[in-house]
């Protein structure tokens, strides 16, 4: 009912405007403002996580981008080596676990039968499996050894939207925590990230209020057949939602990319008008990233590509190629996903409006997905 969606047309629309709040949620509690994390909650003794040798985060569908992102963040803040894998093909392979593996299983069911069966493989040779999950008493944390949860509320339309965004921050906390817990060398760095991130609730909102011009550039886009998105570091994984997102929603052919395999391939596919959306990396920090995908903007332009640019507030260098700027706000390097997905998942909304699609149940799809 319309009461149901709190006044928005779709649970959809809804889900996302509930973010900025959803991602507060998820902190709330965890973090002090000096900057050290109480995750008691994480039933996991101290000892055997300063064991870890290795992090396995098994997920599906937007789940396992989160994943792809929380290696970003597992391996730079812990030094720990971490494997980001589809909980389909997980246990098929015969992969490689014991007593030091820490398995990390992203759902925001906590029904997803993929991602329960790569978890009771990963107990049976013995691993550690932390659930982060949304859903209190489901099965996937019932049947891992701690768990983690999000407080994003129920997620009722089909796209992951407010869910997907907790889930980054509980694998930010995750990773923050195994460093603090493990004394790492970035005792500094960590304690700084979790001031940055209690900021983001607020930068979420910003992001919510500039959001008519995208709407209004998804409407023009309403004929395409295809659109492409780029990205580098934490972005790629972004890009990828972003394209999946529009194939749930909108029925096009959208494809993510990493920006640096520009060259092997995907720019073949570039031509006159096509749109593509690159997300752009902070100018500062790993700034030789943000100059990379600066040529590769000029470069897919020069060749037609109509380009759509996401870029942090303030960053000039992109102005002259971009047919379209979309702004966020400033954020370290590793939270930027935060941030830049908001933008991607309106997009994908709008034309999926545009396009007379049934936006909160795309075809064929489910929301949780219990069979194998
Ligand atoms: C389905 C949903 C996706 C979701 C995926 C994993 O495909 O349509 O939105 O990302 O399942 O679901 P989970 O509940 O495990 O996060």
């Amino acid at each position: 009912s319309a009461a149901e969606k709190g006044g928005y047309d779709y649970f959809m629309l809804k889900e996302i405007a509930e973010q900025p709040k959803a991602v507060a949620d998820t902190l709330l509690g965890r973090i002090d403002p000096a900057g050290s994390l109480t995750l008691d909650e994480v039933r996991i003794p101290a000892g055997a996580l300063r064991e870890v040798e290795k992090v396995v985060v098994v997920a599906c569908g937007t789940a396992f981008h989160a994943g792809l992102i929380a290696k970003y963040a597992i391996e730079h803040w812990t030094r720990i080596p971490c494997e980001v894998e589809l909980a389909s093909e997980f246990r098929y392979r015969d992969p490689i676990l014991d007593a030091r593996t820490l398995v990390i299983a992203i759902s925001q069911s906590g029904e997803t039968m993929d991602t329960l069966m790569a978890l009771r493989h990963a107990r049976e040779q013995g691993a550690k499996v932390l659930a982060v999950c949304n859903t209190n008493g489901s099965t996937i944390p019932r049947e891992s050894d701690a768990v983690l949860y999000t407080h994003a509320g129920p997620e009722v339309a089909v796209a992951s939207t407010k869910a997907f965004l907790t889930q980054l921050v509980a694998c930010y906390l995750v990773a923050l925590y195994l460093g603090q817990v493990r004394g790492t060398k970035w005792g500094d760095e960590i304690r700084a990230v979790v001031r940055d991130l209690a900021d983001i609730s607020g930068a979420v909102e910003r992001v919510l209020e500039t959001m008519e011009p995208v709407r209004e550039l998804a409407r023009s886009l309403a004929d395409k057949n295809t659109v492409l998105f780029l990205g580098r570091h934490v972005g790629y994984p972004v890009a990828l939602e972003g394209a999946l997102k529009l194939k749930e929603l909108a029925y096009m052919h959208a494809e993510g990319f990493a920006a640096g395999e520009l060259k092997h391939g995907p720019i073949a596919l570039i031509e006159e008008d096509v749109p593509v959306v690159v997300v752009v990396p902070s100018p500062r920090g790993r700034s030789v990233l943000h100059d990379k995908i600066v040529s590769n903007i000029q470069e897919i332009r020069a060749r037609g590509a109509r380009t759509i640019v996401i870029a942090e507030e303030g960053d000039e260098t992109v102005v002259p190629y971009a047919d379209h700027l979309i702004r966020i706000p400033a954020t370290p390097t590793l939270l930027q996903p935060l941030v830049a997905t908001v933008p991607l998942q309106v997009f994908a909304c709008e034309l999926a409006t545009a396009r007379g699609n049934e936006v909160d149940q795309p075809r064929n799809l489910a929301k949780s997905v219990t069979v194998e």
